[in-house]
Order: C-alpha cells, then sequence, then structure tokens
C-alpha cells in the first residue's frame, strides 16, 4: 500500500514510525514533516490545512490510504473532499470534526445526550456572559468555541481573570471568530485521563489509557501547553473504570453522533476529568492526542495499518489490539520561552548518543535537517521515548537519554509520568 500521513509533529512522527514497520506498507509520505520524520518517509512541501493541493498530490500518486494528524485539516474538511474524489482517508467529516472544532456542539451534544460533563451555558454576547459569571462565581472556566491550538480554555480563580478573559476572547477577539461565543463551565476537580478509540462509527476499539502533562513546569504549574509529555497506560485507569468510559462516554457519543447523521470515523478522544461523582468530559478531539500518540503507539504489538484500513471500510469489528504489558513515557523538549515566543535554527546535540540506549526512541516535533545536522524548528522540538517493563524503568531510560540531549534554551519537565509511580505504602 502507498500511505500520506499528514501533518508535522511528534505524533506524525509516531504513526510514521509504526506504518514504517507494517509488511503492507509499499511507500510512505509525510506531508509535509519534519527532520525526523524524512529518515523514513518520503517529505512532501504540502502543508497539512492546504487540502486541495494534498488531494491532488494523494491523486497523481496513487495513494491508498491518507492519515489525517491536525485538527485544522480535518475542520477543514480535508475527508469529504478525499472521499468526492473516491480518495480512502482515515479521520472524521468536517461536520463530524465539529465534536472537537465548536467547544458549543460538543456541549449540546452531551447535554441532549446525557453524556456526564460539567454544567454549561453558551454565550454570543459577552454582557450577557459577564452577568453569568457574576452570578456563579468563582472558580469558573471559559472557553473558546472554536479551534485556538489548545490556548481557548481560561480556567479562571478569581472573578477578574473570568471578566478578563471574556474581554480577551468576545471584545479583543485575540482568536479571531473562535471567540465570538464562548462556553461558560463549571470548574471540574479531579485527576485528568485520556482516553483514546478508533472507531468506525460503531464499533470502538480503545487504545492504552493515557495522561498528557499540559502546564509548563513541573508539579502542574506555570502556563498551559499543547502538551509537555505523556505515558501510558494510565494506572488509575483499571479495566472497570474503563468499562464505565466505555459504557457511559464513548459509546454513547458515538451512538449520539450516528443519530444526527453525522456518523463518525476515526480516533475519538476524550479528555476525562474522574470526578468524585465518576467520570466527565472536559473536551473531545478527534484526532491522536499529541503528545499521547507518542506514548502509546510504540506499546502497540500489532501492525497499525489494518487498524486504519478495516476502520475506513466500516469493519473494525473484525479487529483486534494487541499491546506491550510494560509501560513507556514520553517528555517532551521545548524551545527557551514556548509555549510564548521561542527561537528556533538552534542545532541539537546528542541524538546519536540517545538512540544507542536501550529502550529509547526519539520522536521529532519541530526540527529540520540542515545538511548532516538537525536544528529546532518550532516550539515543541523533539519527543523522548523511555519503554519498559515497568513505569520506574521507562522513567529512567527517558530521562537518562534525555540527558544526552541539548539546545540552546532547552526546558522540559522533570516530573513526568509523576502520578503513575508507585507512592510508599504508609504504615
Ligand atoms: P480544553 O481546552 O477543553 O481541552 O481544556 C484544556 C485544559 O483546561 C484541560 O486539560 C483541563 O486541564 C482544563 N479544563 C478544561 N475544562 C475544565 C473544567 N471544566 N474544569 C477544570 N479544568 C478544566
Ligand atoms: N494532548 C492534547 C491534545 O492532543 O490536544
Amino acid at each position: 500500500m502507498r500511505v500520506l500521513v499528514v501533518g508535522s509533529g511528534g505524533r506524525e512522527h509516531a504513526l510514521v514510525w509504526k506504518l514504517s514497520q507494517s509488511p503492507e506498507v509499499a511507500k510512505l509520505y509525510c506531508a509535509p514533516g519534519n527532520g525526523g520524520i524524512g529518515e523514513l518517509a518520503e517529505l512532501i512541501d504540502i502543508g497539512a490545512e492546504d487540502v486541495e493541493a494534498l488531494a491532488e498530490f494523494a491523486e497523481s500518486k496513487d495513494i491508498d490510504l491518507t492519515v489525517v494528524g491536525p485538527e485544522s485539516a480535518l475542520a477543514k474538511g480535508i475527508v469529504d473532499l478525499f472521499e468526492k474524489r473516491g480518495l480512502r482517508i482515515f479521520g472524521p467529516s468536517k461536520a463530524a470534526a465539529k465534536l472537537e472544532s465548536s467547544k458549543a456542539f460538543a456541549k449540546n451534544l452531551m447535554k441532549k445526550y446525557r453524556i456526564p460533563t460539567g454544567q454549561f451555558a453558551i454565550f454570543d454576547d459577552p454582557q450577557a456572559a459577564r452577568a453569568y459569571v457574576r452570578q456563579l462565581g468563582v472558580p469558573i472556566v471559559i472557553k473558546a468555541d472554536g479551534l485556538c491550538g489548545g490556548k481557548g480554555t481560561i480556567v479562571a480563580q478569581t472573578l477578574s481573570e473570568a471578566l478578563g478573559a471574556i474581554d480577551l476572547l468576545m471584545e479583543d477577539r485575540i482568536f479571531k471568530q473562535a471567540g465570538e461565543r464562548i462556553v461558560v463551565e463549571e470548574r471540574l476537580v479531579g485527576e485528568e485521563v485520556s482516553i483514546l478509540v478508533i472507531t468506525d462509527g460503531v464499533t470502538a476499539v480503545p487504545l492504552l489509557p493515557s495522561q498528557d502533562h499540559k502546564r509548563l513546569h513541573d508539579a502542574d504549574k506555570g502556563p498551559n501547553t499543547g502538551g509537555m509529555g505523556a505515558y501510558a497506560p494510565a494506572p488509575i485507569v483499571d479495566a472497570m473504570l474503563l468499562k464505565q468510559v466505555m459504557d457511559q462516554i464513548i459509546m454513547p457519543t458515538i451512538r449520539a453522533m450516528a443519530s444526527e447523521d453525522l456518523s463518525f470515523k476515526g480516533v475519538l478522544y476524550a479528555g476525562l476529568m474522574l470526578t468524585s461523582e465518576g467520570p466527565k468530559v472536559l473536551e473531545y478531539n478527534v484526532r491522536f492526542g499529541d503528545p499521547e500518540a507518542q506514548a502509546i503507539l510504540p506499546l502497540l504489538k500489532s501492525d497499525v495499518l489494518p487498524v486504519l484500513d478495516e476502520t475506513v471500510e466500516g469493519r473494525l469489528s473484525t479487529v483486534r489490539l494487541e499491546w506491550d504489558s510494560g509501560s513507556c513515557v514520553s517528555v517532551v523538549l521545548a524551545s527557551g520561552g514556548y509555549p510564548g515566543d521561542f527561537q528556533i535554527g538552534k542545532e541539537i546535540r546528542g541524538l546519536d548518543a540517545a538512540h544507542q540506549l536501550p529502550g529509547v526512541l526519539v520522536f521529532h516535533a519541530g526540527t529540520k535537517r540542515d545538511r548532516n545536522r538537525y536544528v529546532s524548528w518550532g516550539g515543541r522540538v523533539l519527543n523522548v521515548v523511555g519503554l519498559g517493563d515497568t513505569v520506574d524503568q521507562s522513567l529512567k531510560r527517558v530521562y537518562e537519554a534525555t540527558a544526552t540531549i541539548s539546545f540552546d534554551g532547552m526546558q522540559y519537565r522533570k516530573d513526568i509520568g509523576f502520578r503513575a509511580v508507585k507512592k510508599p505504602v504508609a504504615t
């Protein structure tokens, strides 16, 4: 099969790496890809959102399957366009992608179908939003309706923070139309987990539960980022909890979408808060998580191609996934200044030494090949991955590997996976 992966981050490197091991893959392309992906796939210089050009390319190269990484391409309708042209593609339609591209749509769907989530109200008028926030009080959560690259949610601790967030989104329009409408939501308390499933609209196959680390600094301090690291499996999600999530959240969501004539194919990602009243949905994503994919895919023993392929065919019920019983931790190495303004073009040292360590993988996120070296080319630069029989072993490996790598301004969290580490039992 000739396969095209769309996107340029660590998630796409992990997908390309996994696909490159499939005996059924004859040729791999990635558009636009990054420095590291270029070692495994032919890079095509077309942006992920240039969906027309991607369709032209797929047609001209007889691509058998296209796999979409980022939500921006899905929200632009890449799946609808490919399907119209008779091209096979893994991912939801533009209308189904609204589960991620409109938080108001997602919240209304959950309310209609009684899927557990926080109480909320939706506003187009800043005046009404302010009155509601004053009435409810803090803490409270303000969310832009549209896609903001993970930066459109503000968990406000004070009234002035909440009112300021409404101003920034609705009056100053810092995220343009994405903030024209907002969701004001009850603040939920608990531990967060990511449950990703692959679904063809009827059957859902869960991937290993994982946890992301969204804040920049250790102990969940500092600003929100795209994600500073992830690990899988998350031991807090035992078989009973996973069953509860599948029965009360995942399957009802898939059935709800089908009832709305928006049959969902692809990856459905539920970001959950494990509250004292049970798991509740914080958000849906309609694609593999980044950095979750970098911690999940290395533990997948089965070939990934058949599961993607059977999803497109609507035959997912025939697929079983086999997983490694070990643990995987992925640590993001970011540029100095990220998630604010950051510098690029810094030489990356120590990659070869990291590769030589046992149980270590390195997925590139923002890098570029520059003659015989790599330079940083984005906010999140690399994902260092450690695999082991236990969380302790994968953590030891990932941080040993991280210590061999350096570039000017490099920053990373030293506590990825801390929630999974067994705490000493009090006697
Ligand atoms: P979202 O943009 O919905 O993905 O939210 C980003 C992050 O904000 C989540 O990962 C949570 O850490 C936090 N968050 C979102 N909604 C809530 C909520 N209702 N209560 C508490 N924290 C939230
Ligand atoms: N890890 C969060 C996301 O992929 O949006």
